[in-house]
């Protein structure tokens, strides 16, 4: 008797939580396979959106074509967007004319995308091809993913292919992770970074491959207490802060831990990059811990004189301060002879820069292993392969202000 009763109540409870969170299936709202599933999806999302309980607009298997939408929020409650299938962008410019990205999600919390499957931007094109012909004009203008304003959301279980352009831009975001996400370009593709973080605190990128034509991961001004961790990354430009000092107003990063990544095969490992002749900024304690580099150019690298195409005047400092940096247990194979290289700013030279157990090899013929140090006495422990720099690039007894050794705590 007692029992029946609580089957009856567990039953009963059953129903109602099926009743109560709503799954709303694209193909209801006419998706179709192979055809231009985004009218379909902006419906679903609609309903989805407006549910006062938990809801979820699912995607299946199968292959869909999608022109650009917004998924905009905010929303009742919490809502999930769950894609099994793979999307593709539509590669007829008639079709993407002037949209801002391919895929946006706006103002929305508690967001969940999921599901196993994939973004394809069909957009990633190497220059060559670009020169040869009208290839490039037959992609889609932008196939990107953009995440405007997401708060206490996650995304998982997604691959991004082949995005033109950035592949997922994060902007204004809080309390927000990536796992198990998968980001992939060829990479001879042109500013194809996997994933650029930028005026978002509490972003999370975790457990994730991303190989690109360009940075895995970029973090921009503004960002604030961002943790990166169990990242494969390669090939491509590696993880970087930066580049900051471009333009007017940007806000200071602070707070970014990088550890436990493989990177491979890249130009660069981990990286800050500050334009030279540039506006005053900010990045500090930035930490990056237990990498493993593997045939990286350029494994540890400040380059506060980062001017791609002669577009500034290198001569003029850069103005953006670096403050609280570490490297710590940073091992494998460069691909250069130059394995460290800190070039610090000559007008705010950076400061609290730590190095520790660096364990990093060199076989090739302009050996051996080294490190290079402008407006910069790192402080280091532990091993050090390469042996530590001599600050040579400044006259020995000119005073620059903050070219002293500094220890710091964490
Ligand atoms: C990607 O999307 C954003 C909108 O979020 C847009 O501003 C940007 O131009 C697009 N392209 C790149 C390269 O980020
Ligand atoms: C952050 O977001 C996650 C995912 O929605 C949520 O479970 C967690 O409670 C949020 N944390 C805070 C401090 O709000
Ligand atoms: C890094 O590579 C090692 C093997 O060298 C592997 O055990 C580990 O899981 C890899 N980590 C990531 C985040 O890819
Ligand atoms: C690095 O590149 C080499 C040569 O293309 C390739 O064989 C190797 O698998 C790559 N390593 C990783 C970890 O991607
Ligand atoms: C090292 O990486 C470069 C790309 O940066 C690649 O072309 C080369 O094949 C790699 N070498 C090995 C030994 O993996």
């Amino acid at each position: 008797m007692a029992k029946s009763n609580i089957l009856a109540l567990f039953l009963s409870l059953l129903m109602l939580s099926a009743a109560a969170a709503l799954d709303v299936d694209v193909t209801k709202h006419g998706a179709k396979q192979n055809a231009d599933i985004s009218q379909a999806l902006r419906d679903a999302w609609k309903e989805a959106c407006a549910a006062t309980t938990p809801s979820k607009v699912l995607i299946p298997q199968g292959t869909y074509q999608l022109s650009p939408v917004t998924m905009e929020g905010p929303c009742k409650a919490a809502i999930e967007l769950q894609v099994k299938g793979t999307l593709k962008a539509l590669t007829d410019p008639a079709n993407v004319k002037d949209a801002g990205s391919w895929v946006s999600f706006n103002k929305i919390e508690h967001l969940t995308v999921s599901g196993g499957g994939t973004f394809d931007g069909q957009g990633a094109v190497a220059p060559s091809e670009c020169e040869k012909d009208d290839y490039c004009k037959k992609r889609p203008i932008v196939s990107n993913l953009s995440f405007n304003a997401i708060t206490n959301s996650v995304v998982q279980d997604v691959t991004s292919l082949n995005s033109k352009q950035f592949h997922i831009n994060v902007i204004g975001a809080k309390n927000f992770t990536f796992q198990r996400v998968t980001v992939t370009a060829p990479e001879e593709s042109l500013n194809t970074d996997g994933i650029h973080v930028g005026r978002s605190s509490g972003v999370t990128i975790t457990d994730s491959k991303i190989g690109t034509g360009d940075d895995c991961i970029s973090i921009g001004d503004g960002t604030q207490q961002m943790e990166i961790n169990k990242i494969d990354c390669g090939p491509g430009h590696g993880i970087s802060v930066g580049s900051l000092g471009k333009y007017q107003n940007e806000q200071p990063v602070v707070g970014i831990r990088v550890r436990e990544c493989n990177i491979s095969n890249t130009s660069n490992g981990v990286r800050i990059k500050t334009w030279p002749a540039s506006y005053p900024g900010t990045a500090s304690d930035l930490h990056f811990e237990d990498i493993k580099m593997n045939n990286v150019s350029n494994p540890i690298l400040l380059d506060q004189v980062y001017c791609p195409h002669n577009q500034c005047n290198a001569k003029v400092p850069s103005r953006v301060k670096l403050d609280r940096v570490s490297f710590k247990n940073i091992r494998g194979t460069s691909a250069t002879a130059v394995a460290i290289k800190l070039a610090c700013s000559g007008g705010v030279p950076c400061e609290g820069v730590e190095l520790a157990d660096i364990s990093l090899t060199y076989t090739g013929p302009e050996g051996p292993i080294k490190s290079e140090c402008t407006n910069i006495q790192p402080k280091t422990s532990g091993k050090m392969n390469p042996p530590p720099c001599i600050a040579s690039a400044t006259p020995s007894g000119s005073a620059i202000p903050g070219r002293r050794r500094l220890s710091f705590n964490f």
